[in-house]
């Protein structure tokens, strides 16, 4: 039976759902839980960059309880098996190729459908991921953003509204496998999963990194889902940073 979406909480509109689930956690909502908001007003992205969240998208977040064993050095894959996910489920349920670029964006066609924050906290002893999830579904990016040749939405990919609940249904089903396989430390069948579904990996890529610029070639992830280029020769993993496809 599947653990993730035990217990859907779903408001109109919100500041944020990982700010809200956080919340609940003291209030004993577990593992599993998820929130959802037709609407955030604060939606937060990586690197404390705000994430516009309009009625149309899939705004949610999910409570993961990491057992004691697990090796925080290894938070890295959640963000990228949470990117394989989304990828997959667009693939499966609507037949849009979509494709996942480093750290944990799902592109279309090179632009970027989902965001994916994920943010680790202890309460009580217990280690938590809340995994924020953000998906442009129906809404129509020329509507809010300026910037709408670097982002897309799947109803404009798919050339028609979808149903966001199938979608949502599809997530949180292979979120669900793909935690067991963490819990089961496969870690190897992650990381081929998001292999296969890269749109980075053979790019010459162009990454700012807390300490600078780098440019080379994306080569592989390493086991904590770090970034692996190659610059001329020499290679350089890369735990942090924001990536840009230059090919
Ligand atoms: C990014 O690409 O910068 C990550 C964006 C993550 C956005 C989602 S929307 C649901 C959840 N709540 C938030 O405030 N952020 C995440």
């Amino acid at each position: 039976m599947r653990t993730l979406g035990n217990k859907i909480i779903r408001y109109e509109t919100v500041t944020s759902t990982n700010q809200v689930l956080k919340d609940l956690i003291g209030e004993g909502v577990g593992n599993g839980a998820v929130v959802t908001a037709k609407v955030q007003t604060a939606g937060r992205g990586r690197l404390d960059r705000s994430w516009e969240s309009p009625e149309g998208g899939l705004w949610m977040s999910v409570l993961l309880e990491l057992g004691d064993s697990f090796d925080t050095n290894r938070l890295g894959l959640i963000s990228l098996m949470a990117g394989s996910t989304v990828a997959t489920a667009i693939l499966m349920e609507f037949g849009v190729d979509a494709g996942v670029k480093w750290p944990n964006d799902v592109m279309i066609s090179g632009r970027k459908v989902c965001g994916i924050l994920a943010e680790m906290h202890i309460f009580q002893d217990k280690k938590y991921v809340i995994l924020g999830i953000g998906i442009n579904a129906n809404n129509k990016m020329a509507d809010t953003y300026d910037f709408s040749d670097s982002s897309t939405s799947i109803a404009e990919e798919f050339g028609k509204k979808i149903e966001m609940s199938v979608l949502e249904n599809t997530i949180l089903e292979e979120l669900d496998f793909r935690m067991e396989l963490l819990k089961n430390a496969e870690f190897d069948k992650i990381l081929d999963d998001w292999r296969e579904l890269s749109v980075t990996l053979g790019k010459r890529v162009n990454v700012v990194t807390p300490n600078g610029e780098l440019r080379g070639m994306a080569k592989d992830i390493d086991v904590d889902g770090s970034l692996l280029i190659d610059l001329d020769g020499r290679v350089e993993k890369i735990m942090v940073g924001d990536c840009r496809h230059l090919d």
